[in-house]
Formats: structure tokens, sequence, C-alpha cells
């Protein structure tokens, strides 16, 4: 019989200084998710899942529709942001106190933001927590999963529940005519980036003067 380490594969120090090195990083990465510096808020904190269709805005467009909900919202405002997770993000990372937000949302991941997470699922659009009350948002944000009339106009329902008046609608430039006739919204020069390219142009929508044109 042989020494049984003679049949062990042995690693190369390269290779072992290679793989320690990982380690460490990977534990450094852990400790800042558990640390209090890590930012909770950050866009992309929540890695996009492309079976929910989750494609997350750049910061700077993250940044400008927060800007703009603010302005829309006006002092002590509230926002309603509909399946447009980045820019809750961005309002409760980049602003203070003068207006509140929630997220309405049907990725479950996003419920770490406590009361503010509302689950949402566009299929059943006013099946919404009896707290949530009609015409109650100074403004709403929404930017609906997929391209197509019908979940358009299901999203339509929740919007036109929820708002006092003013939307901003994110979605595709083909779903233009839809969105007027849906929610009186016509198209910003406002151009949104996402962080990954997109087969589809973007634009955005709002019903009423805003700082996006
Ligand atoms: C096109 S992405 C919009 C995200 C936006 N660009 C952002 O950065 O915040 C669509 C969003 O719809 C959400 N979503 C997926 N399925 C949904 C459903 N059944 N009902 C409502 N929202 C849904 C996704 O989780 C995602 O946040």
């Amino acid at each position: 019989m042989g020494d049984d380490d003679d049949d062990i594969p042995q690693l190369s120090s390269h290779t072992l200084a290679a793989l320690q090195e990982f380690y460490i990083e990977q534990q450094q990465r852990e400790g800042m998710k558990t640390s209090e510096d890590f930012n909770h808020y950050s866009v992309g904190s929540v890695e996009e899942d492309w079976q929910l269709s989750q494609f997350w805005y750049s910061d700077e467009t993250a940044s400008c529709l927060a800007n703009e909900a603010v302005l829309a919202a006006g002092k002590g405002g509230r926002i309603a942001c509909v399946s447009a997770p980045s820019v809750y993000q961005k309002l409760k990372e980049q602003h203070g106190k003068d207006f509140s937000v929630c997220i309405l949302e049907y990725d479950k991941r996003f419920s770490v933001y406590g009361e503010e997470f509302i689950f949402y699922d566009y299929s059943n659009p006013l099946n919404l927590p009896k707290n949530v009350l009609p015409h109650s948002f100074d403004i709403v944000i929404a930017d609906p999963p997929y391209l197509s009339e019908e979940c358009l106009s299901k999203t339509a329902e929740t919007i036109k529940y929820l708002t006092k008046g003013k939307v901003l609608l994110c979605t595709g430039a083909i779903m233009e005519e839809h969105a007027a006739r849906l929610l009186g919204v016509k198209m910003c020069k406002f151009i949104p980036k996402h962080t990954r390219n997109l087969a589809n142009e973007f634009r955005c929508y709002v019903n009423y003067d805003s700082g996006l044109d």
C-alpha cells in the first residue's frame, strides 16, 4: 500500500495564493454588506433578475427622475414608485425628509425597505392594501415590466387610482400611442439610460409641465 497523501491532488503555491486572495475578498464583500456603511439604497444593490424584466436605470437617470419627482411632488409631497425601484432607492439616498415615498414592487427582495414596500402585481391592478387610499400621491412614477398594451393598461389603472393628477411614465417609445390614450401623457425630450444597453428605445412621458423637456 502506498502513502495515502500521494493520491491527493496538490494545488500549486500560486493557485493556493490566488484562492486565498479570493476568499479574503469575498469575506470583505460579505462584511461590507452587513456593516453599517453598506448603502442599502444604492441603485444596483439588488441585482437585476431578467426573469422579472428588471433593467435598472443608470445612476444619472435614476437621479434625474428622483429630482423631477421631488420637484413635482412639492414640499411634503407623497411619491409612489410603481415598478421603478431605482427611483425609490435614489430618493431615499439623495434627499432629506421633505417628502414621503412608497415602492410598489412585485419582487419581494425589496421588502427589506419595510413599511414603505407595498407588494404589487400589475395583473391585479387594484389589489392594494386598504391603507393605500385613492388619489393619495402627488406624483406616480411607473415603469411597467412589459412592453404590451395589456401590461400598460393594467398598470394605468393602478396609476390612476394612486395619483392626485401627476404621472411620470417610463416605457418603450413604441408605447407612445397607448400611453397617450390610457394616461393622457406626452413623450419628453429626456432620454432615460440603463446600466445595460437595451434593444428597445425607452422614453419618459408626463401629463404636466416637467423639467424633463
Ligand atoms: C422594466 S423594469 C423597471 C425598473 C426601472 N428601470 C428601475 O431601474 O427602477 C420593470 C419592473 O417591474 C417589476 N415587475 C416584474 N413583474 C411584475 C409584476 N407582475 N407586477 C408589477 N411589477 C413587476 C420588476 O421587478 C421591475 O422592477
